[in-house]
């Protein structure tokens, strides 16, 4: 029997082992949290899906307890622990395949730092930008001809935790991964951010990739704006109303507007189908890790250097999650 193991079980990672308990062959699942509220809450989201298959299940306060051989490993945990989270789980478990949340870590050194032990233990990941796997989102990419425009913009949705989702995106569609940023457009003082002990920036953030293609995206400190993704190029362009499941489309030559589901998936009905995928073929069409700390860092480094431009406070650590 494959096995499975979920550390961090909040928001995500609950979600996370819905999908798991939706696989259709037996698993054997961990799942790990300190939190006894969080794993109350995961145990009853995991019975709330049906499923035919009869999975052994166990829910465990901590890492140790882990078994330790592990074939799929799920970190949801918040950025501040998955550094050490990680180091933990790869020194206790042999773990063929992770998957990682995202943001990454806060601190540079951990990008590389976990690249080589995961390259020293064997161990093939992945970080969860689920948008370039959405079928809607995927298939715009054989649409979408020449340079690429993103732009993305809302009222109050968390600029920052989701930009890294765009800029991953933007990577897939242009097969380009080196970009810049301008933070000229945000806003000069951080906020807190919903997930307690991290930051959020409001405002607007632009990034170049090196190819042409660029994203533009706009966070309201107050009001209602819906939040909106539009992406186009000189011959196709999409809305994605993402609150709604619609999108509007035009394209060459008529550019007659056209309405069409987009069916955005939950996380509970993706995880199930990543993780078939790597069980079964060891493949898996989200992220490697390698182009997802490339991603992470030059994002992040450049926000870094923002916060201790505009700010009396300094950081010597991305405080976002
Ligand atoms: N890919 C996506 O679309 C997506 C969506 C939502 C959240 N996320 C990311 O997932 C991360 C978690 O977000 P969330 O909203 O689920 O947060 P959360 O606070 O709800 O969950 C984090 C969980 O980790 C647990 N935890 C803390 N220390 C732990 C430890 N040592 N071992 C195991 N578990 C531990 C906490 O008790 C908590 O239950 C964030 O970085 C967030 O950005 C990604």
């Amino acid at each position: 029997m494959k096995s499975i193991c979920i550390i961090g079980a909040g928001n995500i990672g609950s979600r996370h082992l819905q999908g798991i308990k939706k696989v259709k062959f037996p698993l054997s699942i961990e799942v790990v949290d300190p939190s006894i509220k969080s794993i109350k809450v995961a145990r009853e989201r995991y019975n709330e899906v049906l499923s035919s298959t009869i999975h052994k299940i166990s829910y465990l306060k901590n890492l140790d307890e882990v078994s330790k051989e592990i074939d799929l490993a799920i970190i949801a945990t918040s950025s501040d622990i998955r550094r050490k989270v990680t180091e933990k789980l790869l020194a206790t478990s042999s773990v063929k395949f992770l998957l990682l949340e995202k943001i990454l870590f806060q601190k540079k050194e951990d990008y590389r730092a976990i690249g080589e032990l995961l390259k020293k233990k064997g161990c093939k990941a992945w970080v969860n930008f689920s948008m370039r796997t959405m079928p809607f989102y995927h298939n715009l990419k054989g649409k979408l001809k020449g340079n690429i425009q993103m732009a993305v913009s809302g009222s109050q949705y968390g600029l920052i935790t989701n930009i890294i989702h765009y800029v991953d995106y933007i990577s897939f569609l242009t097969n380009c991964n080196n970009f810049k940023i301008s933070t000229s457009g945000l806003d000069s003082q951080p906020i807190a951010s919903k997930r307690q002990g991290f930051l959020e920036l409001n405002g607007t953030l632009d990034v170049y990739f090196e190819n042409g293609s660029n994203g533009s995206f706009t966070c309201f400190p107050d009001g209602d704006a819906p939040y909106m993704i539009e992406v186009f190029s000189k011959n196709y362009r999409c809305i994605s109303k993402e609150n709604e499941g619609i999108a509007q489309i035009s394209s060459f030559p008529t550019w007659n507007w056209q309405k069409v589901d987009s069916n955005i998936p939950y996380q509970s009905d993706m995880t199930n189908i990543v993780a078939q995928e790597i069980l079964t073929k060891g493949i898996c069409h989200l992220t490697r890790y390698t182009q997802a700390s490339d991603l992470h860092l030059q994002l992040f480094e450049g926000l870094l250097k923002f916060l201790n431009g505009s700010n009396a406070k300094k950081f010597n650590l991305y405080p976002f999650t």
